[in-house]
């Protein structure tokens, strides 16, 4: 349950306009449910209690509750007190729709429609030649690469060449360079901890795969990545979303959870989470990995786009964890180049053995030629990541400052790291909106991809990984987009108006 006492820091000020007081209260928390800061089948505070908190008569609670329940967004039953209702998916800021009027025409999009993103990346296929694609948050290549791909085929080649070439757990010289980065990030790790995957999104599909399943929830940030809902999702994984503010995932919304989902399995982004940038301080790793030893369950943390190194950036949640309950994913997709396909998975001894059993089906074993060269990229790390670091820097300046001066209405908070832009578009459907920006030649991701329960009608995410001039080209287009789409909606021409 709630306490009345952080009901009431949750909700923040709230009584500060003219409507009646129960009104107010019911506005404020039903803006809380929308957030998710108030999950479903979270218990509120008895009235009695909350009346006594605020100091208001018991009435007040009684009409707010009141008008919660009638607006579908709490339920009451003899004896087990008022909870907040189940999720209607996908339907925009549903505190104000049904507070207001029952009847909103905000697009409805089922939360299966993330599920298969390959289902949507043919739904927004652009329709012109030469389309700018602004939806893969990777860079491509520099010449540290090239060099190792070099070097690996020239000296490591011949004595890879004599053995089957087999090696599920990973190729050992590279899980000893990934033990020792991590080691030096203040997660002390051995070799055999880690287990070498195609990329990290082999990771996220085995850790949904193995450790959760048919029957299981996962608590995701909302947003967030989409490869991990697919991930998830896809394999059968039950997908609970947490908010996330410009400090990362809000973790205390775990212990609010209802008891309808027992959580097992935590997945977060805690360095330059995708697609908002945040990252996650101390004390909120540290309270993470507190609450999971405290509650039983395990942490799955994706480092995959923390390009600091260590430096400036909060250590990993695993270094503040005594009992192996944090499970670390990572990969040098960002750091280097997703080419490789190097991802891994940092746990204890029993969970990569879990792990392993999993990708032994998938694929026997990644290709020992790409850890090879993963293996030589370690060894110049640090040069690497420098320049993946400025180049992303640099990309971020020019899409933001195209964006600030070709869409002034639309809004962000600045990413601190990453390879994303997460942008309101004010009163818009963006799933709508990128289809129409796909016919004329750019392509983005509509906010409820990135959405375990469909939210976020009204945001789209930029990638920046592309060429600075294709990144001024695209936002042209996206420009030429918004002039359509505007008038567009106002004559709401219903071929624009699709959900899918
Ligand atoms: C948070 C996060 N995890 C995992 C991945 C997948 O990385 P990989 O290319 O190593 O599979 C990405 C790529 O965008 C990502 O942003």
């Amino acid at each position: 349950m709630v306490s009345a006492a952080a009901l009431v820091e949750l909700i923040g000020p709230w009584a500060e306009g003219a409507e009646p007081l129960n009104e107010q209260l019911a506005t404020a928390l039903a803006r809380a449910i929308d957030l998710g800061l108030l999950p479903p089948g979270a218990r509120l505070p008895a009235e009695r209690e909350l009346a006594r908190e605020l100091a208001l008569s018991r009435t007040t609670i009684v009409a707010a509750y009141d008008r919660l329940r009638l607006a579908g967004l709490a339920r009451s039953r003899q004896g087990s007190g008022t909870r907040v209702a189940a999720r209607r998916p996908g339907l925009t800021q549903p505190y104000l729709a049904s507070l207001e009027s029952m009847d909103s025409d905000a697009v409805r999009m089922p939360a299966t429609t993330t599920a298969a993103t390959a289902a949507t990346v043919g739904l927004l296929t652009p329709l012109v030649d030469d389309a700018i694609e602004l939806t893969i948050g990777a860079l491509p290549a520099g010449s540290i690469v090239a060099e190792a791909m070099a070097d690996a085929v020239r000296e490591d080649l011949p004595t890879l060449l004599r053995d089957s070439g087999y090696d599920p757990f990973g190729l050992p010289a590279l899980r000893g360079q990934i033990a020792a980065y991590l080691t030096r990030l203040g997660v002390g790790t051995d070799p055999d901890q880690v287990l070498v995957t195609s990329g990290a999104q082999q990771a996220l599909h085995l850790i949904g795969s193995q450790l959760g399943g048919p029957g299981s929830s996962i608590v995701m940030e909302n947003p967030t990545y989409i490869g991990a809902i697919d991930a998830f999702r896809t394999t059968g994984n039950r997908l609970v979303p947490i908010p996330v503010d410009d400090d990362g995932a809000r973790v205390e919304v775990i212990g609010l959870l209802g008891s309808s989902a027992p959580v097992r399995l935590v997945y977060v982004i805690p360095t330059f989470q995708n697609p908002t940038g945040a990252v996650m301080p101390e004390s909120r790793r540290r309270q993470l990995a507190r609450m999971a030893s405290e509650s039983g369950f395990q942490i799955v943390e994706d480092l995959t786009p923390d390009l600091t190194l260590g430096v400036d950036s909060p250590p990993p949640i695993a270094s503040f964890d005594a009992g192996d309950r944090i499970i670390t994913v990572g990969s040098l997709s960002k750091l280097a180049w997703g080419g490789l396909r190097v991802g891994w998975v940092r746990a204890s001894r029993d969970v990569i053995d879990r792990l392993v059993a999993g990708k032994i089906v998938a694929d026997h074993s990644s290709s020992l030629v790409t850890q090879a060269i993963g293996a030589r990229v370690f060894d110049r790390l640090d040069d690497v990541a420098a320049r993946s670091r400025k180049a992303a820097a640099e990309r971020r300046s020019v899409l933001m400052e195209s964006v600030a001066t070709r869409l002034p209405e639309w809004s962000w908070t600045e990413p601190k790291g990453g390879l994303s832009l997460w942008v309101r578009l004010p009163g818009t459907d963006a799933v709508a909106f990128s289809r129409l920006a796909a016919t004329l030649g750019v392509v983005v991701r509509p906010g409820p991809l990135a959405s375990p329960d469909g939210g976020f009608h009204d945001h789209i995410r930029i990638a920046y990984g592309s060429e600075p001039d294709r990144l001024v080209d695209g936002v042209e287009r996206l420009a030429a987009a918004w002039a359509a789409y505007i008038p567009a909606t106002r004559s709401s021409r219903p071929s624009l108006a699709v959900s899918v």
